[in-house]
């Protein structure tokens, strides 16, 4: 597979062909992610919860990124690797945000980084990008700002939170980023807010006009307990979970009746050599 690019984007978008974008958190979840095509593979903070177990992405630090982020990248040889800035590392300054974002890139081997939050970020954004690292926005709903947002909740659905969220948009845009991940907005406003920008959407819960789609990837493969809240916008494309749970029970079952290890799982050794083994 050739490596994607910034060009590649570029160019998809220009086609206007949809831009595909999954996350992975660890070895095995971005090989497969990198096999199946994906453009963009995003280490998302998602990861404090699909992978650490945490209540949300408030917690992750850092160093706990870093080392899922360079899992990650040896994994896609193909698609662009995104590592997501999680709280706390880049809201202080513009020269913080670019610290952090060169140890992603040294440390994190990821080739570009992403970052939430709209106009007030524009100048961060700008530092990181004048030190020609790639940033993708992220606007909208922002996880990271769940206290203050009032929990996860639409955005931008009256038509002065629509113009908040078109705001954002183009400040992202005018400050370098390359694309913007607009999240749980109504799909009319991601529309328009596509058809204004000259940079890709990537939408999650925000319809289906926006130049490209991301979804975490444990959510839309199914790898979880069921019983598990998904929001709207997530559609089940496999049952990972229960495909792990079979196979792991099969296993248990097979080993307390003897079946498994068979013959064919097993080395064998010679007669004579048994023989002289056990005199
Ligand atoms: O952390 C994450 O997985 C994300 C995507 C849902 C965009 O930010
Ligand atoms: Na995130």
């Amino acid at each position: 597979r050739k490596k994607v690019t910034l060009g590649t984007i570029r160019s998809l978008y220009k086609k206007g062909e949809p831009i595909t974008m999954i996350t992975a958190h660890d070895f095995p979840s971005a090989h497969v992610a990198d096999a199946a095509g994906m453009e963009i593979v995003l280490v998302g903070d998602s990861l404090a919860m699909v992978a650490l177990g945490m209540e949300d992405t408030s917690e992750v630090l850092v160093e706990e990124m870093l080392l899922h982020c360079k899992s990650v990248a040896r994994a896609t040889k193909g698609a662009f690797t995104v590592g997501d800035l999680p709280m706390g590392s880049y809201e202080i300054s513009p020269e913080q945000a670019l610290e952090t974002a060169i140890r992603f890139i040294k440390q994190g081997r990821v080739q570009g980084v992403k970052l939430e939050g709209g106009r007030e970020m524009a100048p961060t954004i700008r530092k990181i990008t004048s030190a020609g690292i790639p940033v993708l926005g992220h606007i909208g709903l922002t996880p990271q700002r769940q206290n203050a947002l009032g929990g996860f909740r639409v955005q931008g659905k009256t038509s002065s939170g629509a113009m908040k969220v078109l705001d954002d948009a183009l400040a992202v845009q005018e400050a370098g980023c390359f694309a913007v991940v607009v999240e749980a907005v109504p799909a009319e406003v991601a529309s328009v807010l596509t058809k204004k920008l000259s940079i890709p959407t990537i939408g999650i819960g925000a319809g289906n006009g926006c130049s490209g789609q991301v979804l975490v990837q444990v959510d839309m493969a199914g790898y979880f307990p069921p019983g598990r809240f998904l929001p709207k916008f997530v559609k089940k494309y496999g049952d990972v979970w229960g495909e792990s749970l079979k196979a792991i029970e099969t296993y248990r079952d097979e080993v307390k009746t003897r079946q498994y290890p068979a013959p064919e799982h097993t080395y064998p050794m010679s007669r004579e050599e048994f023989q002289t083994f056990t005199e």
